[in-house]
């Protein structure tokens, strides 16, 4: 979906330095573009391997599916939880072993997982009998686990709802996987996606907890517990850094569940945000009247193209502009297209500089997560997100 480049600069940049601000604000850029520092998504991936200790690393790939940034993390060790045949397809061309990719959707067709099957994916998803069916169709004696719905989030971006069953489903659904001739693997479940505290896990793993106990009490050898995404990144509110967020979020999965052989965590945002910043550039800087106190602010990204998360204002990003220091004031921040919607901040305005003037160079900060991954083919002609990989 996104124009993907990559610079030969090196991987081993100092923490304290912002590889990719460095690279915005030394260069000039003809659309809207993520620029994503390899280094920082290596450190990442060493802070949450560090935090997470005998867990192992699913990296989501939808996060970002780079190519350069799938290679980085097979070369770390990484495994993978894709959501489709197309990110099954994406990780292997970089390398990654089968074995160590898990077919996470519990949404997929049948023809696709008798692909996956086929190469040699051998853990899928589920959270009812219908897709139980098709796995145990198309990849006869899989590993599945059962995602549940989780009903405490306190994520900003929750998750529940659309994925999972109820608690009082688990149990038949458990026995059917093993009628139907699949192995009963383990369960899942997502804490929702931008989890800012640590703590706020507790009330999530006291649901899940005991329902892991009463399906080994009734005789399922379960051996996973897929702990899911949620770890946060820095978006103006604190939270936690990454190595002591999950070592935080590890203590307590193991004060309730004793006994799990295999944790996987499937970091997404906490992985990659924090690794990009997209340059991108003030169009229109306008007021709707003259008595008006907000400015509006139009940039050449928006809803559509690569900020989707802006839906219901549920994340806030960070702008920083050449006048950041003089006078502000607030502004209802929109994107190019010619759709009421593509509206990013209007009910908690942005405070922006005053001199801020169209042409400016803006950066939005921390937006390797979920931006390139949701940014539209060309909607009303705007080019997809570019992306360039440092
Ligand atoms: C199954 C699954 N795992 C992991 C993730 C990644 O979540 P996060 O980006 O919050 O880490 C997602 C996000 O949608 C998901 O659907």
């Amino acid at each position: 979906m996104t124009a993907s480049t990559t610079a030969a600069l090196s991987v081993s940049a100092p923490s304290n330095f912002d590889e990719a601000a460095d690279y915005i604000w030394n260069n000039s850029f003809d659309k809207p573009t993520l620029v994503v520092s390899r280094a920082r998504v290596g450190e990442q991936y060493d802070a949450l391997n560090a935090g997470l200790g005998t867990a192992n690393i699913h990296y989501a790939v939808k996060a970002n599916p780079a190519p350069e940034i799938i290679r980085l993390l097979v070369e770390r060790g990484s495994g993978f939880d894709a959501a489709s045949r197309q990110e099954i397809e994406l990780c292997l061309s970089q390398g990654a072993d089968p074995a160590k990719i898990s077919f996470g959707n519990t949404i997929k067709r049948g023809v696709d997982i008798a692909f996956a099957h086929s190469i040699g994916v051998t853990l899928f998803a589920a959270d009812c009998e219908a897709e139980l069916d098709k796995i145990a169709t198309h990849a006869p004696g899989a590993r599945v686990y059962l995602r549940l719905i989780v009903e405490n989030s306190l994520a900003d971006w929750p998750l529940t709802r659309k994925f999972g069953c109820a608690d009082t489903l688990l149990p038949s659904l458990l026995d059917y996987a093993k009628s139907v001739g699949l192995v009963p693997y383990g369960l899942s479940f997502h804490v929702g996606s931008q989890t800012r505290k640590a703590e706020y896990w507790n009330p999530v793993l006291d649901q899940v907890a005991p329902l892991w106990h009463a399906a080994k009490a009734a005789g399922h050898d379960l051996q996973l517990l897929n702990i899911g995404g949620g770890f946060p990144a820095y978006h103006g509110d604190p939270v936690d850094a990454p190595r002591g967020y999950a070592a935080a979020v590890m203590t307590a999965v193991k004060e309730r569940f004793d006994d799990v052989p295999y944790v996987m965590a499937e970091p997404g945002r906490g992985m990659v945000a924090e690794a990009g910043h997209i340059a991108a550039e003030v169009m229109l800087v306008s007021r709707k009247s003259t008595q008006a106190l907000r400015r509006w602010v139009y940039l050449d990204i928006g809803r559509f193209s690569g900020l989707a998360e802006t839906e219901g204002e549920a994340i806030r990003y960070e702008f920083v502009t050449a006048h950041d220091g003089g006078a502000v004031g607030p502004c209802v921040l929109a994107g190019p297209s010619c759709d009421s919607a593509d509206i990013l901040y209007e009910k908690n305005p942005v405070d922006l500089p005053l001199e801020l003037r169209d042409g400016d160079k803006i950066m939005i900060k921390n937006c390797g997560a979920y931006t390139s991954s949701y940014s539209s083919v060309g909607f009303n002609g705007f080019p997809p997100l570019d992306v360039l990989v440092l």
